[in-house]
């Protein structure tokens, strides 16, 4: 399974990388309704805000060579039986331009201490770090690795969610059941890392500011759903960061990768759902990948 969850990641962001040259309706009438942003955020700013994550995409061009939209690492299911992985994996970091944490991981011991030291190299390096699954639950017992880092991203569901907030913010969580401020007072805790909490609405933060993503998406939960988000969130995180905050018009570049990763995520849930229902597995949202990124940001 470990192997899988890192191949489903990998998939998207092969897809991701590869040409996307599919032309889909233009969806202007749908994602009013379909996006809702913290509440003060108008209707107009949510569509707009899908538009800023069209603004950080590359363009296709016949004139790049492979790699240069970006190269992402993925760390999932690693080499646990080699003690040097992290000289292995510190060859490949000058190479790359994201990392992507956690899929598949588990939580051998050895092998944790092995993600420690990639963790360190490549904030060393300033890579942004995608963090999910047991890499988060290594982050729940050592905040210390990722405060303050800029760049890391942090993409728990519920359960990962409570136990950072416990780990980090303690007696002092908010009991209130007000989960934007939820979001808000564990990114700060930890120094402005962005969250994205993975749920019914997925809920995102900087610290600063609040966005919900609530498209589409259906009521089918499917192992390996996660990958797809963390996967394409290790591509967007790069061109957002690439592009800077004049494409994203002020808003943290990293903050629009996310709501464009829970964006195809749900997009991609929604129309596997429609064609294969309760059977539908991340298999059938991977296909759909290609399609649903078309719909979003190239319509
Ligand atoms: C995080 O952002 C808040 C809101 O802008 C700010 O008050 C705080 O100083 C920031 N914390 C860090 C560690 O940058």
């Amino acid at each position: 399974m470990a192997t899988l969850a890192a191949v489903a990641g990998a998939a998207v962001v092969a897809l991701l990388s590869a040409a996307l040259a599919l032309y889909g309706p233009p969806l202007d009438a749908v994602l009013g309704r379909a996006f809702s942003l913290h509440k003060a955020r108008s209707m107009k700013n949510m569509a707009d805000t899908l538009q800023l994550v069209r603004n950080i995409i590359p363009p296709l061009s016949t004139k790049k060579h492979k790699g240069q939209d970006g190269r992402i690492g993925i760390v999932g299911g690693c080499q646990e039986d080699s003690p040097d992985a992290v000289h292995d994996v510190e060859k490949w970091l000058p190479r790359l331009h994201a990392l992507v944490v956690g899929p598949g991981l588990g939580r051998d011991s050895t092998l944790l201490d092995n993600v420690k030291g990639i963790l360190e190299a490549s904030k060393a390096r300033d890579i942004p770090i995608v963090i999910d699954a047991d890499g988060l639950w290594l982050i729940a017992q050592q905040p210390a690795l990722i405060q303050g880092y800029q760049k890391a991203i942090l993409t728990p569901n519920h359960a990962e969610f409570s136990r950072l907030s416990d780990a980090v913010l303690g007696d002092a969580k908010d009991s209130s059941s007000d989960r934007p401020r939820a979001e808000l007072s564990l990114s700060q805790a930890l120094g402005n890392v962005t969250v994205v909490h993975k749920g019914e609405r997925d809920v995102i933060s900087d610290g600063k500011q609040v966005l919900e993503c609530s498209r589409g998406g259906s009521s089918r939960r499917c192992g390996g759903q996660g990958d797809l988000l963390s996967g394409s969130l290790g591509v967007l995180a790069h061109w957002a960061l690439r592009a800077g905050p004049e494409k994203t018009n002020g808003l943290s570049p990293l903050l629009v990768a996310a709501f464009g990763a829970c964006s195809l995520t749900r997009q991609c849930s929604h129309q596997a759902f429609q064609k294969h229902g309760r059977s539908t597995t991340t298999t059938d949202m991977v296909a759909e990948v290609g399609p649903a990124f078309s719909r979003l940001f190239e319509a």
